[in-house]
């Protein structure tokens, strides 16, 4: 177990121009529901048995509320800079038009960041679609995409000049594959088909807002966040499952994106449950990107089933975090060797990365060591796919603090910092501080 978060001395990773970040969300930090629509996280979390803690988002960490002393906190930790997510549902009102209290919201956050010498990464879309569009047919409408493209042009003029990275999607696997296809997320969909038409929409979306963000603010990077859980077969026999897997949840993706063609897997789904696509949509969906943001937090595996298909197979004794997810840092090495192999990549983030573990608060202090080994041996593994050849320019770590987990309510603790709920406390775990030593060891 590492006590600490340290690098070799010469890595590329402490040295200009590599970026340290931490990341939030909107839905998962705002609280301050009775200033936006209403979004499909709001009704997807009043429908019984959906969140594991019966929670909500409408109080979260209050963020709109304490966003200066957040802003003092992410200062406190030395980054370079703070990833956060705007919520659609808070910046128009559903005829169209500007939110002001919201767009204010944001503008002020941005300049305290700016002020305070740290940059802006903004993700458009980070899964709470306003309501409205949902009872429209949500990401199943082809409309929605260019209701994003059109919410993309108010935000990216209305923040000119405050923001330095543009996410458009934080991953839309979730969305459409946990939100349309198994119905664990917002808004609850189970259908096979309406996953792959969602998912579909979502990257014409990204297309679309790549398109207005080029327009409107051509010198600022833009780009979009996938995550990786890359795909193992359990055993020997396992090899083709697990690749069914790898092209239907990670691929499907970022082949897209980068060559303008879904996996060959497209082509294996029946006619029902193939997307329906527009002659033009994949040139779209690939306008060139300024980066790829990666999410990772553990492998999966999977074994055959007998319809020739793959399913999620569980591996037994190896260390987990709190979600039950694997602790395996060497999957990212691999996977950004992987990618690099496969693809002509732009610059890449680690957008997020990170552990939930049960946490405990004793006499004012979270010793949460294991959180701490994840970041040293994750970091460790980034450091091993840059010195052999991958271009990754900054890291953020998943999360600022502790906050709504989806589906898992706040009974799951990914922060940096603590949160006590009752009083909105935060409290800098021991791998925050960790996280801040690191980051000060720089010569900047
Ligand atoms: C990612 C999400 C993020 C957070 C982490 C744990 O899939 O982007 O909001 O919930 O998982």
């Amino acid at each position: 177990m590492f006590k600490t978060i340290s690098l070799p001395a010469s890595s590329p990773l402490l040295a200009q121009p590599f970026i340290f970040g931490v990341a939030t969300a909107s839905f998962q930090i705002e609280g301050a529901r009775d200033t936006r629509l209403p979004c499909i996280w709001d009704t997807f979390c009043q429908q019984p048995h959906s969140i594991a803690d019966n929670s909500n988002g409408d109080n979260a960490c209050e963020h709109v509320k304490y966003w200066q002393q957040d802003v003092a906190m992410i200062a406190d930790l030395a980054v370079d800079a703070y990833r956060l997510s705007i919520a659609w549902s808070r910046v128009l009102h559903q005829d169209g038009s500007i939110n002001q209290q919201g767009v204010d919201f944001y503008r002020n956050l941005l300049k305290a960041l700016k002020a305070r010498n740290i940059k802006t990464f903004v993700t458009l879309y980070h899964w709470d679609l306003p309501q409205h569009l949902e009872d429209q047919g949500g990401w199943l409408n082809r409309d929605t995409a260019q209701a994003f493209a059109d919410y993309t042009d108010v935000v990216s003029r209305e923040l000119d000049g405050l923001v330095d990275s543009y996410a458009t999607l934080n991953e839309p696997f979730c969305s459409a594959y946990l939100g349309y296809e198994i119905g664990v997320h917002a808004p609850g969909i189970k259908s096979q088909q309406a996953g792959r038409q969602a998912a579909h929409h979502l990257l014409l979306a990204h297309g679309l807002a790549m398109q207005v963000l080029r327009k409107n603010c051509p010198d600022v990077e833009a780009g979009i966040v996938l995550n990786f859980s890359p795909s193992y077969p359990l055993t020997k026999a396992d090899e083709h499952a697990a690749m069914l897997a790898e092209q239907y949840h990670n691929q499907w993706y970022i082949k897209a994106i980068l060559t303008g063609a879904y996996p060959a897997l497209l082509n294996q789904l029946s006619d029902t449950v193939k997307p329906v696509i527009g002659d033009n949509d994949m040139a779209i969906i690939s306008e060139k990107v300024d980066f790829i943001g990666v999410n990772y937090y553990t492998r999966i595996h999977y074994s055959r089933t007998a319809d020739n298909w793959f399913a999620e197979a569980e591996l037994k004794n190896v260390p987990v975090t709190d979600m039950g997810w694997e602790v395996y840092p060497q999957g990212l090495t691999e996977l950004l060797l992987s990618l690099h192999r496969q693809y002509q990549l732009p610059k890449v983030y680690i957008t997020e990365n990170g552990a939930a573990m049960a946490d405990t608060l004793t006499e004012g202090c979270v010793e949460d060591i294991e959180r701490v080994d994840y970041f040293h041996t994750h970091l460790n593994a980034v450091h091993a796919a840059v010195e052999q050849g991958v271009n990754v320019q900054g890291y953020f770590a998943w999360s600022l603090m502790d906050n709504f987990e989806w589906a898992y309510g706040y009974n799951k603790r990914f922060g940096l910092v603590y949160v006590e709920y009752a009083t909105q406390k935060r409290i800098l775990k021991q791998s925050a501080k960790q996280y801040r030593a690191l980051l000060k060891q720089r010569k900047k």
